[in-house]
């Protein structure tokens, strides 16, 4: 059984220093490249969802796509909901097969917060799903979820132990300086914030806006507890990008030369992030 819960390959990543990559998918090509990805390398990794996902693929086909992949993958994966933020949209995630969901409370005031990601959990762990939440909120656009620099606000450390405390969250999302979609200039991550969150609570840490930033600053962050990276906007630039390039060199009337090069160029980022992340071989290890 290759689908397991994000928290199972969570506690492996944080035991072991290193972080597993969670990549945002759309459809086939993405899962399947996702996956063939982390075949070659040995690796764990989490498919992620967006409610924009599931507007655009509906949730049969996004549990189809991932159970398919189950039946043969020859590496554990989890199966994410990233940025819910409609309760309807996390029930029927559990409903649908999801192993993990993300409550995105992050616009909520603190205590709002607090009482609806609560609520999450108390769901979700009556059925075994893992649950990460945030805190702070991450600037930048995700599908429907748009942070502006003004609205963002970093994770006050102060906060956090009571956070993990009254939500019961499996998992935490930071915001430490990191933005979704690219940047503009070079990230610079607070790195004295997040050694300060890890020493207020045990739960694994979660770095959203994984494209873009420098590969020495994502290994720093994951020896400073970082144990899960998120990765959405460079695979969307390889899948576009590539196919783009080749319908302007050739005239392709079939879709499946398209597709199959955007597969392989998904593929090559997901190797890279893999391995910036440490991950690579470690599904030889974590016993699932
Ligand atoms: O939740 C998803 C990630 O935070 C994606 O961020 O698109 O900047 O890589 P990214
Ligand atoms: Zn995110």
């Amino acid at each position: 059984m290759s689908l397991v819960s994000a928290s199972f390959l969570l506690q492996h990543a944080q035991a072991n220093t290193y972080a597993v990559p969670a990549f945002n998918f759309h459809d086939l090509v993405d899962v399947q490249a996702i996956i063939a990805a982390a075949e070659a390398e040995a690796a764990p990794v989490i498919l992620m969802a967006s409610e924009g996902t599931i507007r655009f693929a509906g949730f049969p086909y996004v549990e189809g796509l991932a159970y398919a992949a189950a039946q043969e993958a020859k590496i554990p994966f989890a199966l994410h909901l990233d940025h819910g933020r409609e309760l309807d949209n996390i029930i029927k995630s559990i409903r649908h097969g999801f192993t993990s969901v993300m409550f995105d409370g992050s616009h909520l005031v603190f205590d709002e917060n607090i009482r609806v990601t609560r609520w999450v959990v108390d769901v979700a762990h009556r059925v075994s799903i893992s649950v990460e939440g945030e805190l702070g909120q991450i600037p930048g656009a995700e599908d429907d979820i748009s942070v502006t620099a003004q609205e963002a606000g970093m994770t006050d450390p102060h906060l956090v132990a009571e956070y993990v405390e009254r939500t019961g969250v499996d998992a935490l999302a930071v915001a430490i300086g990191t933005a979704h979609g690219l940047y503009k200039g070079e990230p610079k991550l607070d790195f004295e914030r997040l050694a300060a969150i890890r020493k207020a609570t045990s739960v694994p840490l979660v770095l959203h806006g994984g494209t873009g930033i420098p590969d020495e600053t994502v290994r720093q962050a994951i020896s400073l507890g970082i144990c899960k990276l998120n990765v959405g906007t460079d695979l969307r630039l390889a899948y576009t990008g590539s196919i783009n390039r080749a319908v302007r060199e050739q005239e392709i009337n079939d879709p499946r030369p398209l597709l199959n090069i955007a597969r392989e160029a998904v593929i090559e980022v997901v190797r890279k992030k893999i391995r910036l992340c440490g991950a690579n071989g470690q599904a030889k290890v974590i016993g699932a």
